[in-house]
């Protein structure tokens, strides 16, 4: 079946009658779509006869001096890896048409949208939340796949799905990695080879801590990568090293025996990088 391709909500509407019943999986994106995309789209694929991808760059998720108009736009290479993997409809809407220019309400991350990554993008998570809501009254989905990697976009959104009451499964999928442990984003193609061997470190790091148990060792390890990084050139210069737990994302302390988040964003160059691993303390 031919790809749809809806560049507005009353051609999502027609979409969604061409495809007809069934059960509908959304995978939302801000395009720039890589292997680490395509693991969420073939997830999807498992979960619902109907894939729909949304492609929004979304202004409201950046801050005044963060990367909105340099993110990379691949529109027509994002659509040629929706038609290989044969998504159902991509939902690529303009900013006009999803954000009326007098409107108002929006949704409030809380406390948990601070702490964190939160802490370093103040109000970035309001704007997640705000357009992943609109995107799922939108598309209407049974479920939504988000990808592991930004754990804490990952909890936050199931807060607001339990929070809310949105009759929406939320599933995560695991991050995709180069072979050499660099976590795939669509930022890394901002990095230059040097700056690319420094953000290796990242993933060092979270490896060096989860060979560990205790939560105070696990963040002595991970921190000491993080520092003979900082020394590198070009070298890693750190926002954040977090032990924290997957659903709160507050910290944890000494004797935690469950799952435990560990979290890192750093700065290579003038890319922002964020990773984390899933460790399991029990
Ligand atoms: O993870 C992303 O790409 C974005 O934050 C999302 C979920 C598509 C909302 O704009």
């Amino acid at each position: 079946m031919d790809l749809i391709v809806a560049g507005n909500r009353a051609e999502l509407r027609k979409a969604r009658e061409v495809a007809g019943p069934g059960r509908y999986a959304l995978v939302p994106t801000m395009g720039a779509l890589h292997e680490g995309h395509r693991s969420l789209i073939r997830l999807a694929g498992e979960r619902a006869e109907h894939v729909v991808v949304s492609i929004f760059v979304n202004p409201l998720q950046f801050g005044p001096n963060e990367d909105f108009s340099r993110y990379p736009r691949t529109f027509d290479a994002d659509l040629a890896v929706c038609e290989q993997e044969g998504v159902r409809a991509v939902f690529a809407p303009s900013a006009a048409d999803m954000y009326l220019p007098d409107r108002q309400v929006a949704v409030s991350a809380g406390a948990m949208g601070t702490v964190v990554e939160g802490a370093f993008r103040p109000g970035h998570f309001d704007g997640v939340l705000t357009v992943v809501l609109k995107l799922f009254n939108l598309v209407q989905p049974d479920l939504a796949i988000f990808g592991q990697k930004d754990a804490q976009q990952l909890a936050l959104i199931r807060r607001m799905v339990a929070d809310l009451d949105v009759p929406v499964e939320i599933v995560a999928a695991p991050t995709v990695r180069e072979p050499d442990g660099l976590a795939l984003s669509s930022r890394n193609r901002y990095l230059s080879a040097r700056e690319r061997v420094t953000a290796l470190e990242l993933s060092r790091a979270l490896r060096a801590g989860a060979v560990q148990r205790e939560p105070a060792r696990i963040r002595q390890a991970a921190r000491a990568v993080l520092e003979e990084a900082a020394r590198l050139d070009p070298p890693l210069l750190l926002d954040y090293l977090a032990l924290v737990d997957p659903a709160s994302f507050t910290d944890v302390g000494e004797g935690y025996r469950r799952q435990a988040v560990l979290a890192v964003a750093a700065k290579v160059g003038t890319t922002r990088l964020i990773d984390n691993m899933v460790l399991d303390l029990g």
